[in-house]
């Protein structure tokens, strides 16, 4: 059963008066600013709840969680909330276990863009996880990696708890790319950990992280779709109106290769966590009358930690 949380922030008269208390009405507010702030409440917000779900995972399990963990701009607000959580003693990683979703081939492990040096720089160089229990799909102790390799890494850590993930415009998790179903039958690998081709689609998207589109590598490792529905619990995140196309397909459409996310209906403890902007396509009526969609829940509440935070980060340039 898949559920929904929107995450929707409108208390704009709270917004209105904090800002006033903080900036003593020394910078004007305009509707833009209005607007980057509430999208980015939206997300600290999202990365806070997102952040309590993996602690939450750790908890249940004593401390000794195995935890999936992926990469892009949408995770970033799910690592700063994590480490602030390290920061304030409210959780350890000591015994976590983590496996990356993906990582592309080609780049050196401390590339800019590879997704090791992601992970240590928004999370594991700021709390106690053991470098050893932190694993990527390419390679393990300097052994590329075959196909179905991690699967078993993964398999004898006992299996994932939590699964995170974002969503690509193409409607990809991880680097599981649209396919039809002829091209599933006769590459079953698909389906599992491994190296595999990027669409282009997927290398124009992601090249704004690069210096141009050919320093984007043509392959990435990858979990495949069995992968990721093995995990216990699968959370698909997203925010912005350019998800707002890919979310609805996955959600709404029957479940299919060429919608690698449309998968999450079928997972019996996944969740799709949304700020309002990438909701907006939904069909509210669809969502009553599916069950297999399951239940949907809005939030609205956020604290002034989280407000001020946005303020301070769309006016810092001042
Ligand atoms: P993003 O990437 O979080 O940087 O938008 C998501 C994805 O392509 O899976």
């Amino acid at each position: 059963m898949t559920k929904i949380i929107i995450y929707d922030f409108k208390d704009f008269e709270k917004m209105r008066y904090l800002y006033f208390d903080c900036f003593k009405g020394q910078l004007s507010l305009d509707s833009d600013d209005v607007g980057a702030m509430k999208s980015r409440v939206d997300e600290l917000a999202i990365g806070r709840l997102g952040a309590e779900r993996y602690i939450q995972t750790i908890r249940k399990k004593n401390g000794k969680a195995v935890l999936g963990f992926f990469t892009g701009g949408t995770s970033e607000p799910i690592y700063a909330a994590l480490t602030k959580a390290y920061e304030n003693k409210k959780v350890s990683f000591q015994d976590v276990v983590t496996f990356n979703m993906d990582e592309y081939d080609g780049l050196a492990p401390l590339h800019e863009q590879s997704y090791r040096r992601f992970m240590k720089e928004q999370l594991f160089n700021h709390v106690d996880i053991d470098d050893r229990n932190t694993h990527f799909p390419d390679h393990e102790n300097g052994n590329i990696l075959q196909d179905g390799e991690y699967d078993e890494m993964i398999l004898k850590a006992g299996d994932i708890d939590r699964q995170g993930g974002g969503i690509g415009p193409n409607a990809h998790m991880a680097f599981v790319e649209p396919r039809d179903l002829y091209y599933v039958v006769m590459n079953p690998d698909y389906l599992v950990t491994g190296r595999r081709k990027l669409t282009e689609e997927t290398r124009r998207a992601n090249s704004r992280f690069f210096e141009n589109i050919d320093s984007v590598p043509h392959y990435a490792y990858t979990m495949g779709l069995h992968t990721l529905m093995k995990s216990k619990a699968l959370d698909i995140y997203a925010f912005g109106p350019h998800k707002a196309a890919a979310i609805k397909k996955s959600v709404e459409d029957p479940i299919s290769f060429d919608v690698p996310a449309s998968f999450v209906q079928e997972h019996d403890n996944s969740t799709f966590i949304l700020d309002i902007a990438a909701a907006s396509n939904l069909d509210p009526k669809k969502l009553d009358k599916n069950k297999s969609i399951g239940n949907v829940e809005i939030y609205y509440d956020v604290d002034d930690e989280i407000l001020l935070a946005a303020m301070n980060e769309i006016f810092k340039k001042d």
